[in-house]
């Protein structure tokens, strides 16, 4: 493992302010978005959204790196250019989502346990050598009256470990996300609860498994209230939990937290990581970035709809994001910005 390679990858993914957009939705969930919006669900046009992503002028002010599928991480744009070289040229860094998704956990009805695990150590090394300079693993969470169970932690938690050990073997900076669903009828207080539970097994298994925490990236969910909850908590009382439960949980080894937005509304979740960042963050031993996919996607999605003639409006609105979340790192972030 070279230590100094991978605190630098670490460390440059957090620079600057700038943040991760995650482009990683699996075929079936990117098909999902586009038939929500009338999008033909075929090859063609999710390379075309991936381009639209990747070339979006002036992206690379605010997002440090770019999070790729399987299918997307092969794709070039349309005069041939592979996108990996797009994105490297631009100066940021390319990552990969390497897990298998998440399957029924047997034994524990309704919950699920993320799998890839086997092969992964080759599959990792093939996207090294394209290029790849980090990577993403996705454990996912439910919680009820009853559930998470302990055993569904636990098996979600030695995955990641496992996951992560194999990314740092071969040079790969592995975001580590745990996220606990925003689906459910659940308080902040049940979220607080089983998200802290989480991230301690989390953190367990990484040291079990020889994880140098100073080369990972943590993706953790916010902490929040379900979203069928009735009561919902204010943008304040969301940054003072989820900050409690992560200094409580996160060694200050770790260098950076880089937060999912798991369906927030894409401005609410960058009035939240502001929140954390202008009244914390002096006291914060890590960097609180973001690692959005639907934050910083969908208005650009929404306006696309597949149409070319709505690819510079659409850029427009994905830059508006990526650079609202960056001034929400700072804890520059107003209002006003979204006029
Ligand atoms: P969202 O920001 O849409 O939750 O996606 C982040 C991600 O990478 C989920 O795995």
């Amino acid at each position: 493992m070279n230590e100094q390679a991978l605190m630098a990858t670490a460390k440059a993914l957090l620079a600057n302010s700038k943040g991760i957009l995650a482009m990683d939705e699996s075929t079936n969930t990117c098909n999902k978005r586009f038939a929500a919006l009338g999008i033909p669900q075929t090859v063609d046009f999710r390379r075309a959204y991936r381009e639209l992503i990747i070339t979006t002028p002036d992206i690379e002010n605010y997002i440090s790196g770019l999070i790729l599928y399987d299918e997307t991480i092969r794709q070039q744009k349309k005069d041939g250019t592979p996108f990996i070289k797009a994105i490297l040229d631009a100066g940021m860094l390319p990552g990969i989502k390497v897990d298998l998704g998440a399957k029924d956990l047997a034994g524990h009805p309704d919950e699920k346990v993320t799998e890839g695990l086997d092969g992964l150590r080759d599959r990792l090394k093939e996207y090294v050598l394209m290029g790849a300079r980090f990577a993403k693993w996705r454990g996912v969470i439910t919680t009820n009256d009853i559930l998470p169970s302990m055993g569904c932690i636990a098996a979600n938690a030695q995955a990641l470990a496992r996951y992560a050990a194999l990314c740092q073997e071969v040079g790969l900076v592995p975001i580590v996300e745990m996220e606990l669903l925003m689906e459910g009828e659940h308080t902040i207080h049940q979220c607080a609860d089983v998200t802290e539970e989480s991230l301690r097994a989390v953190f367990k298994e990484l040291y079990l498994q020889n994880v140098m925490l100073e080369g990972i990236i943590l993706k953790p969910n916010m902490v929040l209230a379900g979203i069928s909850c009735t009561t919902q908590p204010t943008v304040r009382v969301v940054a003072n939990a989820t900050l409690k439960c992560l200094l409580r949980n996160v060694p200050a080894a770790v260098p950076g937290i880089a937060f999912l937005s798991g369906g927030q509304a894409a401005q609410l979740a960058t009035e939240r990581l502001n929140a954390m960042n202008s009244q914390h963050k002096l006291k914060l031993p890590w960097d609180l970035s973001f690692s959005f996919a639907r934050a910083i996607q969908q208005p650009a999605l929404e306006i696309w709809k597949g149409e070319e003639a709505n690819i510079p409006a659409a850029q427009q609105a994905l830059l508006h994001r990526a650079k609202s979340n960056t001034a929400a790192r700072k804890g520059e972030y107003t209002i006003e910005m979204e006029k």
